[in-house]
C-alpha cells in the first residue's frame, strides 16, 4: 500500500512532521510511506487550475498515486493552518475530479494543552467536504511539551498509537 503524509507545520523542527517521521518507521514492509511537501505550492486561485503549476501537478499526482494519507497538523489559533487549507484546496479540484475524493485519510496532530484537537475536528470536516474517507478512530492529539523532549519523542505510548492507527487506515484502505 502506498501511504502518502502530509504536515500542516512546514517549520523544518516542526513536531507534526517528527510524528509523521515516527509513523514511517512504524508501518513495516512491503506498504510505503512517502512525505509530501506544501511549501512550495502556489496561493490557490481558479484562474491557475488548468493548466496547474507544475508544482501543483505533482502534489495532485502523489494523492491520487495513493492508497491512503495521514495529514498531522499543528493548532493554529483554534484552527489549522492556512497553508494546509491552501494544498488541499488544490487537491480537491476540478470539481468533480478532486485528487482527495474517495482517499482514505488519517488525521493526527498536536499542540498545546488540549493537543491542538480543535484543529483536528476542523480538518476532519473539510476533508469529508473533499470526498475523503477519513478514518474515525484510533485519534491523537499529542500535547507536545509532554511527549518531545529537544525535539525528541519520549512518550512510548504516542509511537504506540502511531501504530494502531496506521493499522487501522491500512485495514480500512483494503476495505475499499
Ligand atoms: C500562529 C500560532 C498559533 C498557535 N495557536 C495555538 C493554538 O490555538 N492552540 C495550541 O494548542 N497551540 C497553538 N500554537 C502552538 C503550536 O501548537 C506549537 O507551536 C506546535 O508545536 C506547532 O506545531 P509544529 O511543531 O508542528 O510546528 C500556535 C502556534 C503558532 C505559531
Amino acid at each position: 500500500m502506498q501511504i502518502v503524509t502530509i504536515s500542516g507545520s512546514i517549520r523544518t523542527t516542526s513536531l507534526n512532521r517528527a510524528l509523521l517521521i515516527e509513523l514511517g518507521r512504524i508501518i513495516p514492509a512491503p506498504h510505503q510511506v512517502h512525505m509530501l511537501e506544501i511549501a512550495d505550492l502556489p496561493h490557490y486561485s481558479e484562474d491557475h487550475e488548468a493548466p496547474a503549476p507544475a508544482a501543483v501537478t505533482a502534489f495532485r499526482t502523489a494523492i491520487q498515486n495513493a492508497d491512503a494519507l495521514v495529514i498531522a497538523t499543528p493548532e493554529y489559533n483554534h484552527g489549522y493552518p492556512g497553508t494546509l487549507k491552501n494544498a488541499l484546496d488544490w487537491a480537491s479540484r476540478p470539481y468533480g475530479r478532486g485528487a482527495l475524493s474517495g482517499k482514505h485519510v488519517a488525521v493526527i496532530g498536536g499542540g498545546g494543552g488540549t493537543g491542538g484537537i480543535r484543529a483536528q475536528v476542523q480538518l476532519r470536516q473539510v476533508l469529508n467536504g473533499c470526498g475523503c474517507h477519513v478514518l474515525p478512530r484510533p485519534e491523537l492529539a499529542v500535547r507536545f511539551h509532554e511527549a518531545f523532549k529537544d525535539g525528541v519523542l519520549v512518550d512510548p505510548k504516542v509511537s504506540e498509537m502511531l501504530g494502531r492507527i496506521g493499522d487501522a487506515l491500512i485495514a480500512q484502505a483494503s476495505r475499499g
